[in-house]
């Protein structure tokens, strides 16, 4: 993590958040979703930005809800993996819905997502529940949440 920095994302950032998103394997969010969201009041995105390259590295988005939040968007450029940027910027976001008084984080993963899950293992999120083919391929995700407060 030396010289990542992390920031609010904005549009700025948006063609570099897809460039990382159009490499996963299992692509979540469209150029246009992460447009609507960076414009949204109601979503928060943050960025890791390579202080070096002034490059996006990775990136977390959530939408706000009443009492709690939804991760909707976590990832790591492939080559800045294990360097722990995604548990940077979740514990960025988990101190920015702290302090708006959110008091509890949501997130679906995919029961095949093993460093996904693994991440938020280390980070006391748990698996509340399962959602039976709940994705495209019909594979089923995990519920997993962290209470803030
Ligand atoms: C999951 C992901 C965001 C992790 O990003 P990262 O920046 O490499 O994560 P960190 O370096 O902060 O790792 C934190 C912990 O996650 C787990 N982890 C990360 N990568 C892992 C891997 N390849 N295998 C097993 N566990 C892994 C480990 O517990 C790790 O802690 P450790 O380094 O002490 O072992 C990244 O692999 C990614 O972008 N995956 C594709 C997108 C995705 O699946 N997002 C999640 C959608 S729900």
């Amino acid at each position: 993590m030396n010289n990542i920095s992390i920031t609010k994302a904005d549009v700025s950032h948006l063609n570099q958040i897809e460039a990382i998103e159009k490499t996963l394997e299992h692509r979540n969010l469209s150029y246009d979703s992460i447009k609507k969201d960076l414009e949204n009041e109601n979503t928060y995105y943050l960025v890791a930005i390579d202080n070096t390259t002034n490059k996006v590295v990775g990136y977390i988005g959530c939408e706000l809800l009443v009492e709690h939040a939804d991760i909707t968007a976590v990832a790591t450029d492939k080559d800045y993996l294990k360097q722990g940027i995604a548990s940077s910027l979740l514990k960025a976001l988990e101190q920015h819905l702290q302090e708006k008084q959110i008091e509890s984080i949501f997130l679906e993963v995919r029961t095949s997502n093993i460093p996904a899950i693994n991440l938020y293992t280390k980070l006391n999120y748990s698996k509340i529940s399962t959602r039976a083919k709940y994705y495209d391929n019909l594979e089923d995700a995990n519920i997993m949440k962290k209470d803030l407060i």
